[in-house]
């Protein structure tokens, strides 16, 4: 359960390339996502990192924003190539500069920084000149980078993500390429991930070399938790294999040192070694779970469908976000108890959850979306149960603070609590956004029954 020792933290998340903008402006180095942004057909509607939320010029109006939501923390990521603009090299003192400062109104506002080192965004010389992570180098580079920063930031930021979501990095950038760099190579996409799992374990052992109240560090698993189909032997058992495969495979190597063995038996040469140095810098590499959560999915027992033998289906009879994610908030709860078993008695910290929606500026300039708030509601009220089945759980991170660039879906996709007009910059806080405040400000888990945010409908239209 939540103790008193350790305040529990309700933030928001963001990263650099879906909100800085400004991705010429003083001295920034182009980024893979730049690139791929460029290329025809690539992203929705040919969206850009240009405007984004334009937060690097309104990074106070959004850490006064977060001010007036009352959250105590907020993970965002720092842009590799604003700070290196070609991976290694010269140091770009003006975008140093941007993280001094944004930690530092942050932290004068009250606010706890999370911040995130690799967020998807490589630099691109990196992708050009050595071919990206394929090439070990990078793991290399990436360890001197987030030395950089530990030494720039390391006296006033505490907790420390690595690597956002290695798994979406190789799926989607390699395995189904629609994401940058836009390969479609499985061979490609294990080694990739296998040099990502590399890079974490030498930033983390950068990281650790600066003693023990440097502060806590980990890396952003995200997984689907895998209901079995029926209660056959056969789908339970194809489920625990869909659930390695998803949050196992990037969550072995960084507690235990090396991928699951079911992994192992089923993938033979497409997965690589790791040296015994690899394994010694990443067993018991994370100082605390975080875990990206947004849906679930199916799984039944079905032979040579793929090399572990089961097929994921999405969860069905469930309404659809408009990112076509059914909603299935339990799965958060049953994910959390498996990471809490397979990973011991971690604190654990849920970096993002969150839900794209239709949503609408009214004729009254409000935004309505209490789908949103009832996705929250029902989220908190699953890592609430998670908590009483004994996991450490000690913050929520909802992505995202506001509208931003969704990636390959561009800016059609709305995911935040603030409203994001893109054309105007104007930011309107959605009723999400003033429920969430209203649920910080009653206290959180400690609020009574009777405030009861948690209840349905208890929050109404304007
Ligand atoms: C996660 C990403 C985040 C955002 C959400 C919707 O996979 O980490 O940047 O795109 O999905």
């Amino acid at each position: 359960m939540s103790n008193n020792i350790h305040p529990f933290f309700w933030g928001t998340a963001t990263s650099a390339f879906q909100i800085e903008g400004s991705v010429r402006a003083d001295g920034r180095g182009p980024s893979i996502w730049d690139v791929f942004c460029a290329q025809p057909g690539r992203t929705h509607n040919g969206d850009t990192g240009e405007p984004a939320c334009d937060h690097v010029r309104r990074y106070r109006d959004d850490v006064a924003l977060m001010r007036t939501l009352g959250v105590n923390a907020y993970r965002f990521s720092t842009s590799w190539s604003r700070v290196l603009p070609t991976g290694r090299g010269a140091v770009n003192a003006s975008g140093v500069g941007f993280y001094d400062r944004l930690v530092d109104a942050l932290l004068d506002a009250g606010v706890t920084p999370w911040l995130t080192l690799y967020h998807w965004d490589l630099p691109a010389a990196l992708q050009d000149d050595l071919g990206g992570w394929e090439n070990p180098d990078t793991a290399r580079y990436f360890a001197d980078y987030a030395q950089l920063m530990f030494n720039r930031l390391g006296d006033r930021v505490r907790y420390w993500i690595t690597i956002n979501e290695p798994w979406v990095v190789v799926d989607a950038g390699y395995f189904t390429g629609v994401h940058a760099p836009g390969v479609c190579d499985r061979t490609r996409g294990y080694r990739v991930g296998h040099q990502l799992l590399r890079a974490h374990g030498l930033a983390v052992a950068a990281f650790r070399a600066r003693g023990a109240d440097a502060g806590a560090i980990s890396l952003a698993l995200n997984s689907s938790f895998s209901f079995p189909a029926t209660d056959s032997p056969q789908d339970e058992a194809a489920g625990e294999r869909a659930l390695l495969d998803f949050a196992g495979w990037f969550g072995d190597p960084i507690w235990f040192g090396d991928y699951p063995q079911a992994l192992r038996a089923a993938y033979g040469d497409l997965l690589p070694e790791f040296t015994a140095e690899d394994r010694r810098l990443l067993t018991r590499s994370i100082d605390y779970l975080a875990i990206n959560y947004y849906t679930s999915d199916v799984v039944r027992h079905a032979n040579n469908h793929n090399a572990l033998h089961y097929d994921r289906q999405p969860f069905p009879s469930r309404p659809l976000t408009a990112t076509n994610w059914p909603i299935v908030p339990e799965g958060l709860h049953r994910l959390l108890v498996w990471l809490h078993r397979r990973y011991g008695e971690l604190p654990l910290y849920i970096t993002e959850n969150g839900v794209a929606l239709p949503d609408r500026v009214n004729s009254n300039g409000a935004v309505h979306d209490p789908d949103r708030i009832a996705y929250l509601r029902d989220h908190f009220a699953a890592a609430r149960q998670a908590m009483a089945d004994g996991v450490d759980l000690r913050g929520y991170f909802v992505w995202s603070l506001m509208d931003n660039l969704e990636w390959a879906c561009g800016y059609a996709k709305r995911f935040g609590l603030v409203h994001c007009d893109f054309r105007t910059q104007q930011r309107i806080i959605k009723d999400s956004g003033r429920w969430y405040a209203e649920w910080i400000a009653r206290g959180g888990w400690n609020q009574t029954a009777a405030d009861a945010v948690l209840a349905p409908g208890a929050i109404g239209g304007r």
